[in-house]
């Protein structure tokens, strides 16, 4: 099959671009730069260059390809993020899954795209009632908070724009915090440094309960009818749990605890909600349905493997 990535030197995509050629798919991969087009071809496939925010170079680029299929892996998401100003730090994140989104769609429906993949969320966009790990029917937060009611419209505007359109199969990956290669909790990632310099604490009660997925696996995800699903491991655990676990598997010292009051005045409204009411998710129906395994069932052996 013909493939576009969008997203093609990320984190994700750089999983991706080998597998998919690897099953013997016709692989092209969209970069903003020149200098990547060598990345992309070392990844196994052939590089188009265009800015996905532009809608012209988006219908230029999927004319080019015409590709059966189109993942959407984008994000702006590499160097420091401020979690104290959420909406702020994910404001071209949040572009890349609106506008970039119905760009791509729409040079998708002039061209005859068939199946449309996209990248979403499974942690804080979910209600924060109920129990603590979350199926793919139950709501998402109808309050969500200020600090993140941005990045939560565009969540809703991707996933609602690719489950929406009717003509093609469109199918929305919730994924979980990632860990491995290339991200913040891999060899050399932001996070796990902040781990060894103690400046990832565990606040209040660190009840907010993550869903982690190695980055290949969630990868291998590309198969299934459309709709909505979670891809996460077998284990979502809270951060008094996870964090510290994280910790140790790096070889960190145990994280500090930091009170709620002053949690949320050094590290904002959307630090609380990750650290004390997020849900996690739950991935029996891409096991169902889609036939898929986590590689690591749980985060405790996939970090532990990460840092080996
Ligand atoms: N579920 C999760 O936990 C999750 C999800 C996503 C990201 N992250 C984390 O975020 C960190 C950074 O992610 P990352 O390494 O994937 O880098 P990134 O800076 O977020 O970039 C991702 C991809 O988006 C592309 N892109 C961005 N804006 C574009 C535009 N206007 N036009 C065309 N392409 C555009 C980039 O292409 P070019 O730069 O080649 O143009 C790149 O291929 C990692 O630690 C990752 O783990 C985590």
């Amino acid at each position: 099959m013909k493939v576009l990535v969008a997203g093609a030197t990320g984190a994700m995509g750089k999983q991706l671009l080998p597998l998919l050629a690897a099953q013997g798919h016709d692989v092209v991969g969209i970069t903003r730069s020149r200098e990547k087009l060598d990345v992309v071809h070392e990844l196994g496939a052939r590089g188009i260059v265009a800015d996905v925010l532009d809608p012209d170079q988006v219908a230029r680029a999927v004319a080019e390809a015409e590709p059966e299929a189109i993942l959407h892996e984008l994000t702006a998401l590499s160097g420091d993020l401020d979690i104290r100003h959420f909406d702020r730090t994910f404001a071209v994140t949040n572009r890349l899954r609106t506008e970039a989104t119905d760009h791509l769609l729409a040079a998708g429906r002039a061209t005859g795209v068939r199946r449309f993949i996209a990248q979403s969320f499974a942690g804080w966009p979910f209600a924060r009632t109920g129990g603590p790990v979350k199926s793919e029917d139950d709501p998402l937060d109808p309050e969500p908070a200020g600090a993140m009611r941005e990045s939560f419209d565009a969540i809703r505007h991707l996933e609602d724009a690719v489950t929406g359109a009717d003509w093609l199969a469109g199918l929305v990956l919730r994924y979980g915090g990632f860990y491995g290669p290339g991200t913040g909790l891999g060899p050399d990632g932001d996070q796990v440094e902040m781990l060894r310099e103690r400046k990832f604490p565990v606040v209040g009660d660190g009840a907010g309960v993550w869903s982690f997925i190695h980055i290949a696996t969630a990868a291998a995800v590309t198969r299934g009818r459309a709709g909505i699903y979670n891809i996460v491991d077998d284990d979502p655990a809270p951060v008094a749990e996870w964090l510290p676990a994280a910790a140790s598997a790096v070889g960190a010292p145990p994280p500090r605890h930091v009170p709620r009051w002053l949690g949320r005045i050094v590290a904002g409204e959307a630090a609380m909600v990750m650290m004390t009411e997020m849900r996690g998710a739950s991935n029996e129906k891409a096991k169902r349905e889609l036939g898929w395994q986590p590689r690591h069932a749980s985060w405790r052996e996939g970090f532990a493997q990460v840092a080996a």
